[in-house]
């Protein structure tokens, strides 16, 4: 059962640390990647809620309920302050890829300074899901500066981008290579503004019957605000905003959280579960996760609350539960 906004420990019994996640479902098995945040929060000289780089964790599961620790599997690095993954650094938003082309797992983030000016991608690669990744650097994608960001596969197996870029004015959606460990030249900037406030950021990508969801969130720090869904029939557009999927009460804060991932459920073809983030910044390390159905109807996600929820929500989609593969 999921709980959203809970508690949430894994199978030691120990609150989950994976922050501004995302998942990988890889042979039968899903890897939830995100922010370890098992640290003091401070303020730092910039004046913003943080808290220092403990590494990215990685969390199994065969359920999407139980998850088993699989540790740090990038870890910040101590001894070199110049070093991206220095602990007085900030890495945010980790999502991984398998790439059936090298066989490597490949980890895509947001890396910055204290301030946030340094404002770059980080890309890790491992030959096992569960790591060690080894870093292979940061970099400024398609040449400008990068933010929140996502990856997704294609079903042809190309990999896109996705991230916010100009001091979050635009969100720039870029092809990755073969390799998915850089971009390739084609790219477009979409959903621009002028105004660095009202840019959007957090996005996650999803594809239904044949078109392509972003959802995003407002630019407000830890606070929440109204998610946003547009539709596309290619990731290059053109990107139609839909609104707010967020239906019901505390609709307008994306029930007092922020997105950072869509999951296809394996199983249960049309059927997504929406991943957010509720942030504490007074406390970052105990941030909470809502996790909540996305519903499609008639080609428009809804997402609405649910105290408690298991998969039977899902019972009149007439397909299988995940897990029960074989049964
Ligand atoms: C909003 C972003 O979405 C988060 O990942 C994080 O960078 C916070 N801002 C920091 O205030």
């Amino acid at each position: 059962m999921f709980a959203p906004g809970s508690i949430w420990n894994d199978t030691d019994d120990q609150p989950i640390q994976a922050h501004g996640g995302g998942i990988l479902y890889d042979q039968g098995v899903y890897y939830w990647f995100g922010e370890n945040k098992n640290g003091p929060t401070f303020l730092s000289p910039a004046g913003l809620e943080r808290v220092d780089i403990v590494g990215i964790s990685c969390y199994s599961s065969s359920d999407l309920v139980h998850w088993r620790n699989e540790g740090i599997v990038l870890p910040a690095v101590v001894d070199q302050p110049e070093h991206d993954l220095h602990a007085g650094k900030v890495v945010e938003r980790p999502k991984v890829l398998y790439n059936a082309r090298t066989r490597t797992y490949v980890m895509w983030f947001h890396v910055d300074t204290y301030d946030y000016t340094y404002a770059r991608a980080g890309v890790a690669i491992s030959d096992r899901a569960t790591g060690p990744y080894h870093y292979l650097g940061s970099f400024a994608p398609c040449g400008t500066d990068c933010r929140d960001l996502t990856i997704f596969q294609d079903d042809d197996g190309i990999a896109y981008i996705v991230f916010a870029s100009e001091w979050n004015r635009n969100l720039t959606i870029a092809q990755l290579t073969d390799d998915y460990r850089s971009t390739g030249p084609a790219f477009i900037k979409a959903f621009s503004t002028p105004h660095r406030s009202k840019g959007r950021e957090a996005p996650a990508v999803f594809k239904n019957n044949g078109y392509y969801y972003l959802i995003t969130s407002g630019c407000t720090g830890w606070a929440a605000n109204a998610a946003e869904c547009a539709v596309a029939p290619s990731l290059f557009g053109p990107w139609q905003v839909l609104g707010n999927p967020c239906t019901g009460q505390q609709a307008e804060c994306t029930f007092d959280s922020q997105g950072t991932f869509v999951l296809p459920v394996s199983g249960y073809e049309g059927e997504f579960l929406f991943l957010a983030d509720r942030w504490n910044p007074s406390n970052l390390s105990d941030s909470r996760y809502v996790w909540l159905p996305l519903r499609m109807h008639a080609g428009i996600p809804s997402i609405t609350w649910h105290k408690t929820w298991d998969f039977s929500v899902f019972r009149d989609s007439q397909k299988r539960f995940p897990g029960s593969e074989g049964k």
